[in-house]
């Protein structure tokens, strides 16, 4: 079964407007001199997601995301910006379940889950993120909490068409330590196997799954040749043109 790479920048709390279209001046060019058929995906801040779709006007290789959205349609939710409001922006992605969300806004998987689902309703495509802390892993729990997290992140979900599944372990997010990959591979078999229970095989092999987590240009073409491995979300290394295009490049199938 092969699947297209699909390699996504999440800027995180990064790039207003102005840095990010420096970052496109110089990103862009490279990727139109690049023969490489991996999906590009840029998470924006809300702000600047404007900015980067007139960028991008005409570009079919860069689709443009958000990095949360309201799990809400309308109405009294102070602070808030929903699915519709991200489509009307021109976005085309967005992403769910991010471990700093998780852990620093208390996002439950239930709320994940309406996320997703207000995402879809949209005709837009979750990137809905999964990963277990460092203690979770030691003390055994990796494949009961991915579990959990998959099986309530997804539910009443019934295609898994439009959406992408990125694992990204806590432990290895913003820290310089990359999961091996073969701790990658066969972390993301088991996720595999975990959508053949809950859909069928067939959407198994179909769904794209990323690995996110210190992921640089140095570790991207072992990361990203493994089998179950369909691309990366990239924090910290997508902050730079050379270094994001770097990883794109070590990637190429
Ligand atoms: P780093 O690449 O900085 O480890 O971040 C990974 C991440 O959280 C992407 O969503």
């Amino acid at each position: 079964m092969s699947r297209n790479l699909i390699v996504a920048a999440n800027w995180k709390l990064n790039k207003g407007p102005a840095d990010a279209t420096a970052f496109l001046d110089a990103f862009v060019p490279k990727v139109e001199a690049f023969a490489g058929s991996a999906e590009i995906v840029i998470a924006a801040p809300f702000v600047t997601i404007p900015s980067v779709v007139a960028q991008l006007a005409g570009n079919s290789r860069i689709a443009v995301a958000a990095q949360n959205c309201s799990e809400q349609e309308s109405g009294a939710f102070t602070g808030e910006v929903s699915a519709a409001m991200l489509k009307e922006v021109g976005a085309q992605y967005i992403i769910t379940g991010h471990s700093e969300r998780r852990s620093i806004y208390g996002e439950s998987d239930a709320t994940i889950n309406a996320k997703n689902k207000a995402i879809l309703a949209q005709g837009l495509k979750p990137i809905f993120c999964i990963g277990e802390t460092l203690e979770e892993r030691e003390g055994g729990k990796l494949e009961s909490v991915l579990r959990t997290q998959i099986t309530d992140g997804l539910k009443d979900i019934d295609s898994l068409e439009n959406i992408v599944i990125a694992y990204e372990p806590v432990w290895a997010i913003g820290t310089g330590v990359t999961a091996t990959a073969e701790q990658a591979q066969d972390t993301q078999q088991f996720v595999r196997s975990v959508i053949a229970e809950l859909y069928n095989q067939e959407t198994a092999d179909a769904v794209q799954i990323q690995y996110g987590g210190s992921v640089k240009p140095g570790n991207a073409g072992e990361l990203l040749g493994q089998q179950d491995i369909d691309g990366a979300l990239v924090g910290g290394a997508a902050l730079e043109a050379d270094s994001f295009f770097g990883i794109l490049e070590n990637s190429a199938q």
